[in-house]
């Protein structure tokens, strides 16, 4: 069955659109917006967003395959994405990132077979002040310990919201 967007999401895309002087101004945000409806961003999304805003499908997918932090139909439930940048290369985030992926049993842009986790390596999230560090889905987790990543993975596997975190 084809995707369709919300005519809400349709309006709100083409509303932002106006406040900039090209439509690809709005484009990233649109892509977000879309991929926050129906749950991740591929050719047929970015072909959506190309006709709310007027754009070739060409140039969205360009945008889209260039940012590596938009969810693909394959991603599990939550998306872990380590910071591997210095700051947190410093303090300790492959060690870290090392014992997610043997905790989980999952390589780099593996997804677990229960379909609940994707291990991924991040470039710096900005949260440099607080390494290391880990994004899930829009949390951020800092200070990253073993102690923490255990809770935060027992917390989603039991459906709970990880008591430590930040939102973006
Ligand atoms: S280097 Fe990891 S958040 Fe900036």
């Amino acid at each position: 069955m084809p995707k369709t967007l919300k005519p809400e999401t349709v309006d709100a895309i083409k509303t932002l659109a106006k406040r900039f002087p090209q439509p690809a101004g709005a484009l990233l945000t649109s892509l977000r917006m879309a991929e926050r409806e129906i749950g991740f961003v591929d050719a047929e999304v970015c072909g959506l967003v190309a006709e709310c805003l007027g754009m070739p499908p060409a140039h969205v997918w360009g945008v889209f395959t260039f940012y590596t932090t938009f969810r693909k139909e394959t991603d599990g439930k939550h998306v872990l994405w380590v910071c591997s940048t210095l700051p947190c290369a410093l303090r300790g985030s492959e060690r870290l990132y090392d014992y997610l992926s043997e905790k989980l049993g999952i390589k780099k842009d593996e997804t677990t077979k229960d379909g609940l986790f994707t291990l991924k390596k991040a470039e710096c999230i900005g949260a440099c002040g607080t390494a290391p560090c880990m994004q899930v889905n829009d949390d951020y987790y800092e200070n990253l310990t073993p102690e923490i990543i255990d809770q935060v993975i027992d917390d989603l596997r039991a459906n709970q919201v990880p008591a430590r975190h930040v939102t973006v």
